[in-house]
């Protein structure tokens, strides 16, 4: 699995330190509400482990899985719901917890799904931004880490459903998907 990782982005040591500080400021900035950490399935799994244990508030944990990748490394566009919230929303303040947002697809169609149904504020945590692949306007509230235009894999990221229990996040040794891709 490592050797076909062409450089390590974030490590093991960075994400410890981005779900503490990101934790301290979610603490902070929600200090009087208990609000829903809402993970999009499955990418969001380690990262949504991790800070969750950092948020030292009273949340309500749901998830949601969503998909605009099928199974490529573009983006299809096409965002569909394939399992849905379990809790009400309504009058809640919403924190969706996301591994990465490039295109701005998905985000931006679960926001104003969520605003929809009546959330009191729906925000975005993510570990990974790539603004140079955005094809939607919308800049997450809180950001992990800003990466370039790469197709990276690890801590919950996954090409054809591999690569997910990676420890770091890593750029996908182009070698590894170059061939399926060109068919
Ligand atoms: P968006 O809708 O294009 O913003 O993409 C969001 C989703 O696409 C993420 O939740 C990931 O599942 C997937 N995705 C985007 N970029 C990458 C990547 O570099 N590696 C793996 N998955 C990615």
């Amino acid at each position: 699995m490592h050797k076909d990782i062409a450089e390590i982005l974030v490590s093991e040591l960075e994400i410890k330190e981005i779900c503490e500080s990101l934790g301290k400021e979610i603490t902070n900035d929600y200090k009087d509400k208990n609000p829903i950490l809402v993970g999009l399935l499955k990418g969001c799994i380690p990262f949504m482990s991790d800070l969750s244990k950092k948020i030292e508030l009273k949340v309500d944990i749901a998830y949601m899985s969503v998909s605009s990748y099928h199974g490529g490394i573009n983006s299809s566009g096409d965002v569909k719901i394939k399992m849905d919230l379990d809790i009400p929303i309504h009058d809640r303040h919403v924190l969706i917890i996301e591994d990465i947002v490039d295109t701005g697809n998905t985000i931006v169609t679960i926001v104003e799904l969520l605003m929809h149904r009546g959330a009191k504020s729906v925000e975005i945590v993510t570990l990974l931004d790539k603004p140079e692949g955005r094809l939607k306007p919308y800049e997450p509230k809180y950001i992990g880490r800003t990466i370039p235009k790469a197709f990276v894999v690890g801590y919950g990221l996954d090409y054809d459903e591999y690569y997910r229990n990676l420890p770091y996040v890593g750029i996908l040794d182009p070698k590894v998907y170059s061939k399926k891709e060109s068919n």
